[in-house]
């Protein structure tokens, strides 16, 4: 049988999502968005391009949350993106009200659904989810890590002609420009790129990821980037409902692994059926560790600024 998931906001990254998701056909997809007709024509168009691409999973849009009820998944992609004018701030503070209405209706909708956060800022964005949810932390994750690790290892595979399939690349902490990268874990065919690239080369290509979502929002001119955001969904949505137990690393919430309490970042997890199954714990050195410290820190201001009674000593629930 057919999984079921549901993705709110059908932008530019829901409907990629919902179109990736189809085409696997292991699940079925329900569209959400508040603008009348924009997922109920994406959905119809998707679903005409089944008998060419020979999938079954059907797509259905709406703007209401009835037809989501019962998902195993919720993508969580709505949100505006910033106006000219607008301060990081406003931004984050009128994302943290889309966000918590979305999720009180798609709780009330999939009680026993995994919640998968796709708006930014992600890591602040999954806290404020957790709380408006009032689900286990196993349950509500943001996709951070897979995203900058695909990135990262993109540029490598180019920098080295190398297929990027040999490629490991290690991104955790902040999704954003506190972002942490681990040049000794990034491997190319299980040899760190720290001998196989000069050290200008490595901070380049750093730099660079750091950089990502930035350097398309500079291509593009309107809109951000969407095509790897949904392919990284894509992955995290089909390693939960094929139960694969799949390490990725994912914007979590951490209740003291690698000695942080009480917010978000990402770390490698193992993602199966019943969502962050295991928060793995990478052995750090006390430079590194102090980087995620600083990281972790960084996230929790923000979550300041929309939850100013936020002290650090576990969600509201
Ligand atoms: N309920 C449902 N949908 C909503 C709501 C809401 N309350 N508010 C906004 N939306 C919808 C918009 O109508 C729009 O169709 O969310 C969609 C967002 O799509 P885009 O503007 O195309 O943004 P997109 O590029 O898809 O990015 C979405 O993902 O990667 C992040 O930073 C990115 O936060 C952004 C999010």
């Amino acid at each position: 049988m057919r999984s079921k998931i549901s993705i709110i906001g059908a932008g530019s990254v829901g409907a990629t999502c919902a179109q990736r998701i189809a085409e696997k056909g292991y699940a079925d997809v329900v569209l959400v968005d508040i603008i009348p007709g924009l997922p109920q024509g994406k959905a119809l168009d998707m679903m005409e391009s089944a008998p060419v691409l020979g999938f079954d999973s059907h797509i259905v849009g709406t703007n209401g949350y009835e037809e989501t009820v019962g998902s195993d998944v919720v993508i969580v992609t709505s949100g505006l993106a910033r106006k000219p004018g607008m301060t990081r701030d406003e931004l984050l503070l009128a994302n943290a009200k889309i966000i918590t209405e979305v999720t009180r209706n798609a709780v009330k909708y999939s009680p026993d659904g995994i919640i998968l956060v796709v708006t930014n800022p992600v890591d602040t964005m999954t806290y404020l989810v957790l709380n408006a949810s009032s689900f286990p932390p196993s349950r509500v994750f943001g996709l951070s890590g897979v995203l900058d690790s695909a990135r990262l290892s993109s540029f490598i595979a180019a920098e080295l002609g190398v297929s990027v399939a040999d490629v490991f690349t290690c991104v955790i902490g902040e999704h954003g420009k506190n972002m942490m990268i681990i040049p000794r874990l990034c491997t190319v065919g299980s040899i760190p790129i720290t001998r196989l690239l000069q050290p200008e080369a490595i901070d380049r290509l750093v730099a660079r990821t750091v950089n990502g979502g930035a350097e398309i929002v500079d291509l593009l001119k309107t809109g951000s980037a969407f095509y790897a955001p949904s392919a990284a969904v894509a992955q995290m949505a089909e390693a939960v409902v094929l139960d694969k137990k799949q390490v990725l690393p994912c914007a979590v919430y951490l209740q003291r692994e690698y000695g942080i309490k009480d917010t978000v970042i990402s770390v490698p997890v193992k993602l199966g059926k019943a969502g962050v199954e295991e928060i793995i714990e990478l052995e750090l050195t006390a430079g590194e560790k102090k980087q995620l410290t600083g990281s972790a820190e960084a996230v929790r201001e923000l979550i300041k600024t929309v939850k100013p009674d936020s002290k650090g000593d576990g969600v509201t629930r």
